[in-house]
């Protein structure tokens, strides 16, 4: 199958452009655009109208991509409790809006779904576990997952936790650490909460992998580390020798955050492993990259790339 032409919605976002600059050297790559401009060398841009999948289709009829990744949405967790009815429309409604077009054109779609599914009682949930989400955030994205499955039952859905550079108006998780510790700031990190990260890089060429041999349904792809968000950090602090003291141990019930969270959002990845033929990666591993990726460029190129 020719997936060599992708085009990834949600183009100025976090996932999006460490997706692009991941695949750039190997694929034809084109961000599409909402309300921010973004600059990225070796990609192309194009406005891409995701509110009318009528619209859409004829865009994609001229555009012609092989691969179709959806990113866009509301990924603010409290932004979308605050304006459900908003995150429903970003999230869910625009997901179906690509399902269809897809669909209709015959083009292979990755929807990036979430490890918000869960209410978190229990560890390492797999495809097949029953979602029951606890936030609007994750009600949202399970509506977008089931509306995806119905409209393009060819579409990979992959659920995930990732991180990697942020841009001027987008922190990640990875980078909210780096920064406030490079600046003196000390930082409160769950030792409750439980995650899979992986690298955004890792997550992607993962993807491609398995849309390429025309996986579809639901698929975690997510570390091979079950790991407290504190414990992410202290891992994080070592391999970019950062000071450690700075993190200090927080828990969620004490926290005051707008939105209920699960404690435990940790995914197995067997059926991915499986399918792969290989591990999806430790957690060090992804860290060394990601400063490998600094070093190499990333973040200063990722700062500068979007624009008001
Ligand atoms: N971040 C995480 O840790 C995480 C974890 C698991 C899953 N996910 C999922 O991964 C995906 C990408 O997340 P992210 O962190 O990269 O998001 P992000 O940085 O917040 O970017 C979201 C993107 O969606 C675009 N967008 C928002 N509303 C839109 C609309 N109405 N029409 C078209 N585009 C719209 C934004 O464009 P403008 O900024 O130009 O308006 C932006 O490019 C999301 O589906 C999220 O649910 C994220």
């Amino acid at each position: 199958m020719r997936l060599s032409r992708v085009l990834i919605t949600g183009g100025s976002g976090l996932l999006a452009l460490n997706w692009a600059c991941c695949m750039r050297a190997s694929h034809e790559v084109i961000l599409a655009r909402h309300s921010r401009k973004i600059t990225l060398d070796g990609v192309s841009v194009a406005s891409l109208d995701l509110e009318s999948d009528a619209t859409l289709t004829k865009q994609l009829e001229v555009i012609r991509p092989g691969l179709v990744v959806h990113t866009a949405g509301l990924a603010s967790v409290d932004l979308c409790e605050q304006q459900p009815a908003a995150a429903m429309h970003a999230n869910a409604e625009l997901a179906r809006n690509v399902a269809l077009a897809t669909r209709r054109l015959n083009i292979k779609l990755i929807h990036v779904s979430t490890d918000h599914l869960f209410d978190g009682s229990r560890s390492l949930y797999t495809e097949t576990d029953p979602p029951a989400p606890l936030n609007v955030y994750g009600r949202t994205k399970l509506q977008a997952e089931r509306w995806v499955a119905q409209e393009n039952p060819d579409a990979m859905l992959v659920r995930t936790n990732f991180f990697g550079w942020g841009h001027r108006y987008r922190q990640s998780f990875s980078d909210w650490i780096i920064y406030s510790l490079r600046a003196g700031r000390s930082v409160t990190m769950f030792d409750n909460v439980f995650i899979t990260p992986i690298l955004a890089d890792v997550l992607a060429a993962s993807a491609h992998e398995l849309a390429s041999n025309d996986e579809r349904g639901i698929i975690n792809l997510a570390g091979d580390e079950r790991i407290s968000k504190y414990d992410f950090g202290l891992r994080l602090a070592g391999i970019f020798g950062l000071p450690d003291g700075l993190i200090q141990r927080g828990s969620l019930s004490r926290s005051r955050l707008v939105a209920e969270r699960p404690l435990d959002m940790s995914l197995a990845n067997a059926r991915a492993r499986q399918k792969l033929g290989r591990n999806l990666g430790s957690l060090d591993g992804f860290l060394l990259r990601l400063l490998e990726q600094e070093s190499a460029g990333r973040r200063n190129e990722l700062l500068t790339a979007v624009t008001e």
